[in-house]
């Protein structure tokens, strides 16, 4: 039987309770489609740096770097100063793991998860492809007369051409494989950012090894706009780090919300990082309320990445039939009790045959 050695961050508020779900599922699925998973877990969060102050120490993160994959939970707590823990500790193995692609895939599953008048599952499959290790988020923050009246704060977009190249191709071999419209769109501010040339640049220039991959360029806030109206004009989109934090929480809310939406932190080939796109949401810790559709789904991120793609089609599968059934209410908050979900899709997955 196949094994992987993953390791496992719960982390913060919901997080635990999403995480235990998510196990749940992919120990099923192991179990169906003959592999283990052995996850080690990890108390990093921030409990663990408020009882020790520490955030991921270097023993503990060269262990991950031998691990084929880390799940991760959710990770933020207004107990910690602002982005402290979530640079701490997402951060520091985006970056430490150069997991240089945010893989957001937004999918409707049902109908009646989207806020969109008259758009069906068919209307909504894209996939955005976020750059995941430069930009404005791991450039120096700078502060001159910090606290004065005449204070300047700064902290530059920063992107090198090698970094932006490698994720563009990652992107141009995304629209090949997938072969929907078989469509990239680069998504930029150049008219307002002329830094953002350079992607231009490199976008026309890795767009000639692929003369079968149609090209488009939108402006970053014409594609928010376009996301709502024609989400049907996606196939896989392609842009910065800041852009693509921002647009793939406006992807999420018209798949169905943060309860649904997953993503992968990857460097093709090595340890990779999955993880539901939402936060945290302390105030809904504990109750047995949140939705761990999202947790679920990026475990069915990882079954892929590890080359499990039936149980990963079969997890994904699972939650298309039961909201289409409605045996799963929806990925609201409180919907559901958080393990029933767990439970729900989990009993799915042992009757699904996936369809590869
Ligand atoms: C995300 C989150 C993170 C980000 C935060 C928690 C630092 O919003 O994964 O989209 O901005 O990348
Ligand atoms: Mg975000």
């Amino acid at each position: 039987m196949t094994e992987y050695d993953i390791a496992v961050i719960a982390g913060d508020g919901i997080g635990p309770e999403v995480t235990r779900e998510a196990m749940k599922v992919l120990g099923v699925a192991g179990d169906v489609y003959g592999f283990h998973v052995r996850g080690t877990e990890y108390p990093f969060g921030t409990e663990h740096w408020l009882k020790t102050k520490e955030l991921f120490p270097d023993k503990a993160f060269d262990e991950v770097r031998g691990m084929r994959a880390v799940y991760l939970g959710a990770i933020g707590d207004p107990r910690a100063p602002v982005g402290l823990v979530e640079f701490g500790v997402i951060m520091r193995m985006r970056v430490g793991l150069d997991l240089y692609v945010n893989l957001r895939p937004v999918r409707l599953y049902d109908a009646r998860l989207c806020p969109l008048k008259d758009k069906k599952p068919e209307d909504v499959d894209m996939v955005i492809v976020r750059e995941n290790t430069e930009d404005a988020y791991t450039a120096k923050p700078e502060f001159v007369d910090r606290g004065g009246p005449d204070e300047i704060a700064s902290q530059p977009m920063r992107y090198t051409r090698k970094g932006t190249e490698r994720i563009i191709r990652y992107a141009f071999e995304l629209a090949r494989k997938r072969n929907k419209h078989k469509k990239l769109l680069l998504i930029d501010k150049s008219n307002a950012v002329p830094a953002q040339d350079l992607w231009s640049r490199v976008f026309a220039d890795v767009a000639k090894d692929y003369a079968d991959v149609k090209t488009e360029h939108a402006y970053i806030d014409a594609a928010c706009m376009w996301m709502v109206k024609n989400p049907e004009w996606f196939d896989v989109a392609v842009t910065t780090n800041l852009f693509g934090d921002i647009i793939t929480d406006l992807g999420a809310m018209i798949q169905g919300g943060m309860g649904i939406a997953a993503s992968g932190n990857i460097h093709p080939g090595k340890v990779s990082l999955f993880e539901p796109i939402h936060g945290s949401a302390p105030k809904h810790a504990g109750k047995n309320v949140a939705c761990p559709v999202a947790a679920i789904m990026a475990a069915s991120m990882m079954c892929d990445y590890l080359g499990e793609k039936a149980a990963a089609a079969a997890i994904e599968n699972a939650v298309i039939d039961l909201l289409r059934s409605k045996r799963l209410k929806g990925v609201g908050t409180g919907d559901h009790p958080t393990n029933e979900v767990g439970d729900l899709v989990a009993a799915e997955v042992r009757k699904v045959t996936a369809r590869v």
